[in-house]
């Protein structure tokens, strides 16, 4: 009896302890689904839930004991209904489901958007019990996200402004040098235009002649002072003149047009040696100091580029170059050409004072000038480093062994040296 009586004190301490154990271990599972950030929801088979913690409690403002025996669909927003149904057969079909976007109500009664994994739960023995479905709510993200990207949309606009004023600012500084190319060519298509109004009447006269009926020896005298035949010699030359005069002004709008657009245009193969030549000519005639230009460049030099970005690198370069020079009494600027291995090299170098090394390591920063305020806006440079990467090119600054700075842009090669070439 005792021996029966010591068993039976025994069990029950070890039931005890055992019932002890499994509260320990009930309290560290509701410990840590109670300290889960995302929501859990526990369903049976039929789709009814059997749990939920904190987290989906806070979400619904409703606590999971209202909300325990009722069907998942309590908790979602219209038109997600069939959720449970398309879970449970996913599931059963043995797809494993990962991240999916579904729409819970809140406690305020708006839809939520809850990113959710979603997995089967078994009994001992294997067989399908229910669902276990966690959920991150995503609409936080979201907004972040969305915010983000309209700032950076915000900011790619401002900075896109920043090059087109940028442009705007050297275009209002280079109309004395673009008027002044223009200026010569059209003098040419004037004078010549008056010339050609001249032999018109000429022509005229002695045509009126002919059909008056003249006597031969009158016509040639006629012929002979209104110098018909030096007119027919003329007219060629003079035409052909013309046409050129007239292409020129056309080329100079067309680069005018280019440089001042704010659209982008396409990649395109092009002779960069024209664009070099034609940027500095405008500087120059613009500035007041007339530094010596030495070209070293090739007739052809081509690149695949765009001519309005090229043009405007190219205007900032000189025009920084020859501003450095303002002081020396033989200004001097030197600008090279030429092709190395993929890339068509074009190097500005000026004979002034050189950069400190403070000044280098600033040089594409936005805003950095060292010029008086109201000379210089520090945006030549910065805008022409981004310009040249947008080309897929680079732009260095350095100072020259022999004094002065040298600025090299490099622009991607023609990839077909023989290619049909460009104007
Ligand atoms: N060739 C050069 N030699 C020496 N310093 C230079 C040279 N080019 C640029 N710098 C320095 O870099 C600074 C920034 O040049 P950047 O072209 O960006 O602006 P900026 O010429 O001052 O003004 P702007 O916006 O009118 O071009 C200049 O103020 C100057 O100090
Ligand atoms: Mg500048």
């Amino acid at each position: 009896m005792d021996e029966v009586y010591s068993e039976l004190v025994q069990s029950q301490v070890e039931l005890e302890q055992k019932n002890a154990e499994l509260e320990e271990a009930r309290q560290f599972i509701d410990s840590v689904v109670a300290a889960m950030t995302d929501v859990l929801i526990v369903c049976d088979r039929s789709g009814r839930i059997e749990q939920v913690n904190r987290a989906l409690e806070r979400l619904t403002g409703q606590s999971g004991k209202s909300l325990a025996g009722q069907p998942l669909e309590v908790l979602l927003a219209p038109g997600q209904e069939p959720l449970f149904d398309e879970l449970r057969s996913k599931l059963h079909g043995g797809v494993g489901l990962g991240d999916c976007e579904v729409s819970f109500i809140d406690s305020t009664g708006t839809p939520t958007l809850l990113s959710m994994s979603c997995s089967s739960r078994c009994d001992h023995k294997g067989r399908f019990v229910g669902l276990v479905l966690i959920g991150r709510p995503v609409g936080e993200l979201r907004r972040a996200y969305t915010e983000l990207a309209a700032a950076h949309q915000d900011l790619r606009q401002a900075q896109k402004q920043l090059v087109f004023s940028e442009k705007m600012a050297a275009l209002g500084r280079l109309v004395a040098g673009v008027a002044h190319e223009l200026n010569n060519p059209i003098s040419f298509v004037f004078g010549n235009m008056h010339a050609l109004k001249r032999y018109g009447g000429r022509l005229t006269k002695y045509l009126q002649a002919i059909d008056r009926g003249e006597s031969p020896d009158q016509l040639l005298k006629l012929r002979n002072s209104l110098k018909i035949d030096r007119i027919l010699l003329d007219v060629g030359p003079l035409v052909e003149g013309t046409l050129e005069g007239a292409e020129r002004v056309s080329e100079i709008v067309q680069d005018l047009r280019r440089f001042s657009s704010s659209q982008t245009e396409p990649l395109e193969n092009f002779n960069v040696s024209r664009v070099v030549r034609t940027a500095i000519s405008w500087v120059v005639k613009t500035t007041r100091i007339k530094p010596e230009v030495v070209l070293d460049l090739p007739d052809r030099l081509e690149v695949v580029s765009r001519r309005g970005p090229v043009h405007q690198i190219m205007v900032n370069l000189v025009q920084n170059a020859i501003d450095v020079m303002a002081e020396q009494p033989e200004p001097k600027l030197v600008v090279s050409g030429a092709r190395e291995g993929q890339w068509v090299v074009v190097r500005v170098r000026d004979f002034g004072p050189g950069m400190s090394a403070v000044v280098m390591k600033r040089l594409f920063e936005p805003f950095f000038t060292t010029k008086p305020i109201g000379k210089g806006t520090g945006l030549g440079l910065y805008v022409s480093y981004g310009l040249a990467e947008e080309l897929g090119g680079q732009l260095d600054g350095a100072n020259h062994e022999d004094g002065g700075a040298v600025f090299t842009l490099r622009l991607p090669a023609q990839e077909v040296p023989d290619a049909e070439p460009s104007r």
